[in-house]
């Protein structure tokens, strides 16, 4: 058959013609690539940052890189059923997660999937999970006292509501062993907590769920949210965002609340994984460039807020794990200095047996000695000179087997009892009066004539004493939170009647 150019031809200029030149952007995307939860997306320009997009499936996703024809974004949950292909509209939102009073009791996972098999939560309360962290204005400076119920933490590294306070210290050392006893010491107070563990072994996170609810701490009071090691990078980065917005919820309903991260170095190397994947350039320690504001807008988000927001306070507790000590790594710097001091935990302290392992001498807490109670504050001032005196004398008395002098032997014996009375065992948190009573004993010398190996059932003993004989003496301090010089007789003379008869005792 022959062709007819002129039909060809006039074929074309209809065409053209017809070809109308707007450039219309379609509704929805379509995905390039898809793997490792990171699913490559072209079309879809108006989507922002952090917006959450939907996958043919129903998958959800999050916008990460912004690129001129395709969107980077992470999948939430199983990418499985996402294909070359698929459509992918944007949503107009960013993330949500359900919050409200219905979750504390729970274990959800990183989107807020009860995942602790007790059924659905009931609450139509949700949260974005990015949020701006209150401005100065809107907050107040922190000024009531969060007791942890340890004594080498409420005496010297004191807390207040409302503050960041980093734990820190190699692999088991007891990290998540102080941040749970703080929680457990939330129990008969009126601050609510939410536990993120972020890259931790279903096992532990399991224990930790039971041991809170030994504890009584755990039904009514806290959350846990909990993004396990097996999971995809997606969910550890998301955890502690969803454990923030349930947080902050409270925070603006008026309530107090304490969270704690653990912890954040297993949330750093998901963003770096993410972010690798992704094509970011990489950085220092092949982190991405902005990992610093990735914990920075996080640990913000916590505050005192001022009364006219409602007085609501988050606390946050985050956790870093270094390795061999060495806190000048990127991560561990970056955190420090974003929070407002930090609960130094010693290996070598933790293997000589004391626990909770805290290094007295370099751990900081910049803001909480304000939220201290005064009585608190007037045995701490002792306790902190004497053990500072312990360690530069101890390094010495190591080193020189010479006789020392007198005063140098009993500053060695104070502090010799002192870290013996800031051992303190797993879940045995203390009332801060009971701990206000045995530093006060420790503290005025009389302890100095009881044996070293002794100061523990002593101090136990001591307790059920003042308990069962001395009730007003704790009842003036749970009201008026100090000592005076009335008070300080009381204290001297019970200290001493118990001593007579614990001494009798031992000597029968
Ligand atoms: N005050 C304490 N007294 C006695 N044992 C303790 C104390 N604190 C922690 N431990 C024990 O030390 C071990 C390590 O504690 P923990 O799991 O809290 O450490 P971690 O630093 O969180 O460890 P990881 O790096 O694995 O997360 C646990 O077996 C715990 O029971
Ligand atoms: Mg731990």
């Amino acid at each position: 058959m022959a062709i007819r150019a002129e039909e060809i031809s006039d074929i074309l200029v209809k065409e053209i013609e017809g070809y109308d030149p707007e450039v219309k952007d379609l509704p929805y995307g379509t995905v390039v690539q898809v793997g490792d939860n990171i699913a490559t997306v072209y079309g879809l320009r108006d989507a922002r940052a952090g917006e959450l997009l939907s996958f043919a499936g129903g998958e959800l996703g999050i916008a990460m890189n912004l690129e001129e024809d395709t969107i980077g974004a992470v999948i939430m949950g199983d990418d499985t059923e996402i294909k070359e292909g698929d459509r992918v509209e944007s949503t107009g939102k960013i993330a949500e997660v359900p919050v409200g009073e219905a979750l504390l009791g729970r274990v959800i996972d990183a989107l807020g999937n009860p995942i602790d098999g007790r059924g659905p939560i009931e609450t139509t309360e949700t949260r974005t999970i990015e949020f701006t962290a209150p401005t100065v204005p809107e907050r107040e400076s922190v000024h009531e006292p969060l007791q942890t119920g340890i004594k080498a933490v409420d005496a010297l590294i004191p807390i207040g509501r409302g503050q960041r306070e980093l734990i820190i210290g190699d692999r088991q050392t007891g990290k998540t062993a102080i941040a749970v006893d703080a929680i457990v010491n939330q129990r008969d107070t009126d601050c609510y907590c939410v536990y993120v563990a972020i890259g931790q072994k279903t096992n532990n996170v399991a224990a930790v769920v039971d041991n809170l609810r030994e504890a009584g701490a755990l039904d009514g009071k806290t959350v846990i949210v909990s993004a396990s090691a097996n999971e995809s990078p997606s969910m550890l980065y998301l955890a502690p965002y969803t454990g923030c917005a349930i947080a902050e919820q409270l925070m603006y309903e008026g309530k107090h609340v304490l969270i704690v991260y653990d912890d954040l170095t297993k949330h750093a190397n998901a963003y770096r994984e993410i972010s690798l994947l992704l094509r970011r350039p990489p950085g220092r320690e092949a982190y991405p460039g902005d990992v610093f504001f990735l914990h920075s807008r996080l640990l913000e988000r916590a505050a005192k807020l001022h009364k006219s927001l409602g007085g609501g306070s988050m606390t946050a507790l985050p956790i870093i794990e270094t390795q061999l000590g060495d806190v000048s790594a990127y991560i561990p710097t970056n955190v420090i200095s974003i929070t407002d001091g930090q609960i130094f935990l010693d290996n070598d302290l933790f293997y000589q047996g004391i626990r909770p392992a805290v290094d007295v001498g370099i751990s900081v807490s910049r803001v909480g000695g304000s939220a201290q109670i005064k009585a608190m504050k007037k045995v701490a001032g002792p306790l902190r000179l004497d053990l500072a005196q312990y360690r530069a004398l101890a390094a010495y008395a190591k080193l020189s087997a010479d006789e020392l002098d007198k005063q140098s032997r009993e500053q060695l014996a104070r502090g010799a009892r002192l870290t013996e009375i800031l051992k303190q065992k797993q879940f045995d948190v203390m009332p801060v009066e009971l701990q206000v009573c045995i530093l006060y004993a420790a503290t005025q010398g009389h302890l100095d004539d009881i044996e070293v190996e002794d100061i523990k059932e002593f101090e136990n003993g001591f307790h059920d004493y003042v308990k069962a004989n001395h009730a007003d003496i704790h009842k003036e301090l749970v009201e008026k939170k100090s000592l005076s010089d009335e008070l300080n007789a009381k204290l001297d003379a019970a200290i001493k009647s118990y001593k007579e008869e614990f001494l009798a005792g031992r000597n029968a």
